[in-house]
C-alpha cells in the first residue's frame, strides 16, 4: 500500500480543489491506478467521490461498493455511498447506510447530517431535524447542519426557530448564501424578504434566483409590470421570470405573501371557515395538520403510496408514506388513486369546501381532483394549487390544470394570494 501515496495525495489535492476539470482528471487517474492496484479500497472510493463531484451517482456508487467489499466497516465508505443514493433518490438504502456508518463511528457528525438529509427528503421532519440537532451537538461549527435544521424547522411551520438556525449558520460565516436566501423565504413581510434577498446578493452578486426575486420585488413595488424590460435577453425565458410575468401581468393585484406558512394563514382568514376542507395529495400531512387547526374538519386524498406516475424527474412512488394516512382529529382520509376514489365519495352529497389544497403536482392528478371537486367548489371556495410557479416547466402542471377546467367549465379565476418562494396561488372561481 505504501507505493500508493504519493498518487493518493494527488489525487486527494484534485479533490480539495473541487473544480470539475479536476475531478475529470482525478476520475481519470483513479482509473489508470485501479489497473496496477485493483483491491485498493483507498483509490476505488477516490473513483467514487470523483464520479459522485462529476454528478455520475449511478458509477459512484458501483466504486464505493467495491470498496465496501474490501472494508466493510469503513464508515467514510458508508457515509458516500449513502451520499450518492439520496442523489439517486435511493433514501431507504442511502438510511442503512448512515446508521451503519454511524453506528461504526458513533462521533461521525456528517453521517448524522447526511441521515437528516435522507429523513427530510421522506418527509419525516421531526426526525431529520433531531439527527441536525444531533449532528451539531457533535460539532457545532456544521454550516449546513444548522442551514438543514432550519429547513426542516420551517417545514414544521417553527418559524422562530428556523430563523435562529439560518441566523446561527450566519453568525458562523457570514457568507453563507443558502441561510440568507432561506431567510428571504422564512419572512412574514416585504420589506424583511427584501433585506435578506438584498444581502443575500451583495455577499454573491451571481446567485441568480436572489437577484431574479429582488427583480421582482423592486418591479411589484414601483407597479411596474415590464419584467421582461428588466431582465437580460437570456433570462427571459427563466422559470421565475416567467412566472413574475404571470404574476405581474394579473389584472388586479393579489396579496403576497414570503412563506407557505403564512400563505395558508392569509387564505385561512378570508375564507369560510364554518365549512370543511379538502387536500388532494397528503403525503405525512403536513399541510393537511396546519390547516386543520384552524378548519377543525377536513378530507384528505392520496395513494399513501406516492405520485402515480413520473412528474418531471420525481419517478412514480415519489412522496410514499410507506402506505399510512396520518391520524389526526377532524381528519377523514381516503386512500387510493384519485381516479378510482374521487367517483364513489363524489357520488355522495358532499358539504361545499371552505379551501381545497390541490398538493398532487402532477396534471392529471389535478384536473381529475379539480373536476370532480366541481360539485363542492361555490364562488366563496378558495383553492390552493400547492407547487404552481416557479418549476421549471410549471405551466405543463396545476396551472395547466387549472386553465384547462375554467375552460371547460365556463369559469374565470381570480387570484387572491401568491408565494413565490412556496410556489402557491390561492384563487377563487366565478361564472363567465
Ligand atoms: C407533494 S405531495 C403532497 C404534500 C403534502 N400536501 C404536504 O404538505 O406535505 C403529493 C402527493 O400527491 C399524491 N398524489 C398525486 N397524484 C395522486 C393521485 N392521482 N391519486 C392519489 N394521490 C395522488 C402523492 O401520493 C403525494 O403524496
Amino acid at each position: 500500500m505504501n507505493a500508493l501515496h504519493p498518487p493518493i495525495k494527488k489525487l486527494n489535492a484534485l479533490l480539495e480543489s473541487g473544480k470539475r476539470g479536476e475531478f475529470i482528471a482525478m476520475a481519470r487517474s483513479a482509473k489508470k491506478l485501479l489497473k496496477l492496484y485493483p483491491k485498493s479500497s483507498i483509490l476505488l472510493n477516490l473513483a467514487g467521490v470523483a464520479h459522485a463531484n462529476l454528478n455520475v451517482f449511478t458509477k459512484a456508487v458501483g466504486f464505493y461498493m467495491k470498496a465496501l467489499a474490501i472494508e466493510p466497516n469503513n464508515a467514510d465508505f458508508l457515509n458516500n455511498l449513502g451520499n450518492a443514493q439520496v442523489a439517486l433518490k435511493e433514501y431507504d438504502l442511502a438510511i442503512q447506510n448512515f446508521e451503519k456508518a454511524i453506528y461504526i463511528n458513533p462521533a461521525f457528525s456528517l453521517a448524522y447530517n447526511n441521515l437528516g438529509i435522507a429523513l427530510k427528503a421522506q418527509g419525516k421532519v421531526e426526525l431529520a431535524a433531531e439527527f441536525f440537532a444531533k449532528a451539531l451537538s457533535i460539532d457545532p461549527m456544521l454550516i449546513d447542519s444548522h442551514v438543514h435544521l432550519g429547513d426542516a424547522f420551517l417545514e414544521q411551520a417553527k418559524i422562530a426557530s428556523a430563523q435562529r438556525a439560518f441566523r446561527t449558520a450566519i453568525e458562523i460565516d457570514d457568507h453563507c448564501v443558502h441561510a440568507y436566501w432561506n431567510l428571504s423565504g422564512a419572512s412574514s413581510s416585504f420589506a424583511e424578504a427584501k433585506k435578506w434577498l438584498q444581502l443575500c446578493v451583495n455577499i454573491d452578486p451571481t446567485c441568480e434566483k436572489a437577484v431574479l426575486m429582488l427583480c421582482f420585488m423592486d418591479l411589484w413595488e414601483t407597479d411596474n409590470t415590464d419584467i421582461l424590460e428588466r431582465v437580460p435577453p437570456e433570462y427571459t425565458n427563466h422559470p421565475f421570470v416567467r412566472s413574475f410575468s404571470w404574476v405581474l401581468g394579473l389584472s388586479e393585484r393579489p396579496l403576497l405573501l414570503f412563506n407557505r406558512w403564512s400563505f395558508y394563514d392569509a387564505v385561512i382568514k378570508m375564507c369560510v371557515g364554518t365549512k370543511p376542507f379538502y387536500e388532494f395529495g397528503v403525503w405525512r400531512g403536513a399541510s393537511f395538520r396546519y390547516l386543520l387547526k384552524s378548519l377543525d374538519r377536513g378530507f384528505g386524498f392520496d395513494t399513501f403510496r406516492g405520485l402515480p406516475e413520473a412528474w418531471h424527474d420525481n419517478s412514480p412512488g415519489s412522496y410514499d408514506s410507506d402506505g399510512e394516512a396520518p391520524v389526526l382529529d377532524g381528519g377523514e382520509f381516503i386512500a387510493g388513486e384519485f381516479e378510482y376514489t374521487l367517483p364513489k365519495f363524489f357520488s355522495k352529497p358532499r358539504e361545499t369546501a371552505s379551501v381545497i389544497n390541490f398538493d398532487a403536482d402532477l396534471y392529471s392528478s389535478t384536473i381529475c381532483a379539480l373536476s370532480y371537486a366541481r360539485k363542492v367548489i361555490d364562488d366563496k371556495t378558495i383553492l390552493i394549487f400547492d407547487e404552481m410557479l416557479m418549476n421549471e416547466r410549471w405551466e405543463e402542471d396545476e396551472y395547466r390544470a387549472l386553465v384547462e377546467f375554467c375552460e371547460r367549465q365556463k369559469l374565470r379565476f381570480r387570484v387572491l394570494a401568491v408565494c413565490l418562494f412556496s410556489k402557491q396561488v390561492a384563487v377563487t372561481l366565478t361564472p363567465i
